[in-house]
């Protein structure tokens, strides 16, 4: 079973072509749409911290992990630094907190160790960095610079904000004790027995990243046009079913599935399933959110890391598809031969579309979400979880920092690998057809699983999608 990776896709500079989102431009809409978000994201900070008690919220709850108050006050200086001083010209609250909470200064493993605001004090913090946050919204601009356009730093701050909380929804993950998020499991998957196993993207061109969204990240810049072969795409994530198949087939100890580095990884960790599996007696169970069940065979796998969602790939005599492929998979619509913001069109995300937001605590099974398909069928493309590619974390043709290089430029090169389409945990704020985010392939804390693609054969390439 060998596979083979597609050459690194052409580009071009020709026009892009890309719908934009569905939302009227106006400068009181944008600020609606940013006042909301704000508060969306402060409300889920809120749940996820209020719910555990001092102890808890200073302690290190895995070395993969910050002291989940670490968090809570980072987000508070992140808005107080970009908010406060950047976007509205003020002095800012508390400026020489800035070293404390500089990720980059301080790595995960050492920051309980650093004097961190109290759990009440972070609170008080934040509160008091958003009063003025909304001050400055209100009397802000939302054009005539690149930070302003759109309400580009509100958004920008919304998803910071936002991906603290999936990181901090990963903590309690990984926290021993008790439950104590609670959320209703996601409705049954539709009839998918006429569901295809796998859709095919025609060959042609495609607009991958975006010139339009004005909430988009600098590495998600500029649009572009890019060529690709037909490929097939699995119609919706692998299953917890089908990666048993892979486990009780022995792919964890064949070496014929692994490439050296992968093979290097399982042997020295000892991994033979998903992070938060066990077996007892002949059934899988795991740990989700302080507890134990039975793992549900439809529902997409999580907690694999690059290596195994490669592994497994070959094992079923396919690959990962890289992220130009996804893409294209989620937003290109043949008939209009225009990119899309989301798969199913221009309109955000509604509970029908997606999985996303921490409605629930787990994925829906697969083939949920009809009303979310691509144009090319697939199902699940934005939310459940997240999706490694094949690629590399880069910069696109004509990439420029903005508006700091720490925000992605400095994780550029080969020891990322891209994931796409947000999990259940994602903000919606934080989650399209463009977006990208990367991990060590190593990492099986996060909320990622994947789906595998093949090559279409010269026959197939014409074929209507
Ligand atoms: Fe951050």
């Amino acid at each position: 079973m060998t596979t083979r990776t597609p050459a690194s896709p052409a580009t071009d500079a020709s026009p892009a072509t890309e719908q934009h989102p569905g939302r009227p431009a106006g400068p009181r809409h944008v600020k609606e749409r940013a006042l909301a978000a704000l508060e969306a994201a402060r409300r889920r900070t809120l749940a996820l911290t209020d719910c555990l008690d001092e102890d808890e919220l200073t302690a290190q709850h895995s070395p993969l992990m910050s002291p989940l108050v670490w968090d809570l006050a980072h987000i508070a200086n992140q808005e107080d630094i970009w908010l406060l001083r950047e976007a509205g010209g003020r002095p800012g609250l508390r400026p020489e907190l800035d070293h404390l909470y500089d990720a980059f200064r301080h790595p995960r493993a050492d920051r309980p160790q650093l004097p961190l605001l109290s759990p009440e004090a972070a609170r008080r913090y934040a509160a008091a960095v958003r009063e003025q946050a909304l001050d400055v919204l209100a009397a802000a601009p939302v054009d005539g610079s690149p930070l302003f356009d759109g309400g580009f730093v509100f958004g920008m701050s919304v998803q910071h904000e936002q991906q603290h909380d999936e990181t901090m929804l990963a903590t309690h993950q990984l926290r021993k004790g008790p439950a104590v998020l609670h959320a209703p499991a996601p409705g049954p998957a539709p009839d998918t027995t006429t569901l295809p196993r796998e859709v095919l993207v025609t060959e042609g061109p495609f607009t991958m990243g975006t010139d339009t969204d004005p909430w988009a990240l600098d590495n998600e810049r500029p649009a572009r046009t890019v060529h690709l072969p037909a490929f097939w795409l699995d119609t919706t994530p692998v299953t917890n079913a089908a990666y048993q198949e892979f486990i009780d087939d022995g792919g964890y100890t064949d070496p014929r599935w692994w490439t050296p580095a992968g093979r290097e990884h399982v042997e020295r960790t000892g991994i033979s399933a998903p992070l938060f599996w066990r077996r007892e007696g002949g059934t899988w169970l795991r740990r989700r959110f302080g507890r134990t069940e039975a793992v549900p065979p439809d529902e997409p796998v999580m907690h694999v890391c690059w290596y195994e969602a490669d592994a497994y790939a070959r094992w079923a005599g396919r690959r990962l598809p890289t992220e130009a492929e996804w893409e294209k998979a989620a937003r290109h619509d043949p008939a209009t031969g225009r990119s899309r913001p989301y798969p199913w069109g221009t309109d955000g995300p509604t509970p029908a579309h997606a999985n996303l937001g921490q409605r629930h605590l787990q994925p829906s099974p697969a083939g949920s979400h009809p009303a979310g398909a691509a144009p090319c069928g697939a199902r699940q493309l934005l939310g459940d979880v997240w999706e490694w590619t094949s690629s590399d974390f880069t910069g696109y043709p004509g990439f420029a920092a903005f508006p700091y290089r720490e925000y992605s430029e400095v994780f550029f090169g080969p020891d990322h690998k891209v994931l796409r389409g947000g999990s259940f945990g994602t903000g919606p704020a934080a989650c399209r057809s463009t977006f990208r985010n990367w991990d060590y392939p190593i990492r099986r804390q996060i909320f990622a699983g994947f789906r595998t693609a093949r090559d279409a054969g010269p026959s197939e390439t014409r074929t209507t999608a």
